[in-house]
């Protein structure tokens, strides 16, 4: 099996009724796609119906769920937040933390990520720890250093090449159809491995997944990409037809 992580990241879409239908889809589908891991990050609200749908359809093993986000803590007076705790109750491995959406819209700072990152490490979740630049950084030619500010900002300690992801998404590529180029993926995935490499040891075996309007057009090309080992889909892991045809497009990597 190779390291290859293909996740999708539902963000705040979808119902039950959604749930039971993407499952449908992906076990037609899953079986075309041995060769790679893969993981969806639905709302908190469908991570126990789309898991049980996905046994019910006996993909279970072939599915992995993950949360969108996680408190630090283990439970109390936060209204509205879920512990990583909660995420693993509930059938998940995974849990994505730093989002940009989640920088963006509350503030997350790297610290506040990576107290979430290290309460996914505690409750036993595969950490999904994301970075990346906004376009006025890339512009000023900030990208290598921001990167790695959020790198050893943000990741748990005690990560290792098993409990943790890094994913590179470049802000001003998330949900808007660009994408930098195939030689600033690179380079930006090589900077977060060397900075990593100061706090995880193999760091040859971490993954680091690139995120940011990957679609089943553009899938191949991006995952062929040295250092690039999955992708982190937002809006194409919407439709199971499109989020497997972007497995499908993974390369088979050790
Ligand atoms: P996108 O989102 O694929 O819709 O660009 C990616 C993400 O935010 O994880």
């Amino acid at each position: 099996m190779s390291k290859v992580l293909i996740a999708g990241n539902w963000k705040m879409n979808g119902l039950t009724s959604d749930a039971a239908r993407e499952a449908t889809a992906l076990a037609a589908g899953v079986a075309g796609v041995p060769h790679v891991h893969l993981m969806i990050a639905p709302p908190t609200s469908l991570i126990h119906p789309l898991r049980i749908n996905l046994f019910e359809r006996g993909i279970a093993d072939r599915v992995a769920i993950g949360g969108q986000d996680c408190h630090a803590n283990v439970n109390g007076a936060h209204t509205g937040d879920v512990s990583a705790e909660m995420i693993v109750d509930l059938g998940g491995s995974y849990v994505i933390v730093g989002h940009s959406e989640r920088r963006t819209d509350h503030g997350e700072g790297d610290a506040t990520v990576k107290a979430k990152a290290e309460a996914a490490l505690r409750a036993g979740l595969v950490a999904v720890v994301c970075v990346g630049e906004t376009e006025a950084e890339r512009r000023g030619g900030e990208t290598l250093d921001v990167l790695a500010r959020q790198v050893s900002g943000s990741l748990p300690d005690g990560a290792t090449v098993t409990n943790t992801v890094i994913a590179y998404e470049p802000v001003w590529a998330i949900g808007t159809g660009l994408t930098p180029s195939t030689d600033d993926i690179v380079e930006a995935h090589a900077g977060i491995r060397e900075t990593a490499a100061g706090q995880i040891d193999d760091v040859a075996n971490l993954r680091i997944l690139y995120g940011g309007s990957v679609k089943p057009g553009n899938a191949a090309e991006l995952l062929a990409l040295d250092g690039v080992d999955g992708a982190l889909v937002g809006g194409a892991s919407l439709k199971a037809a499109d989020f497997l045809a972007i497995a499908a497009a993974a390369p088979a990597r050790n």
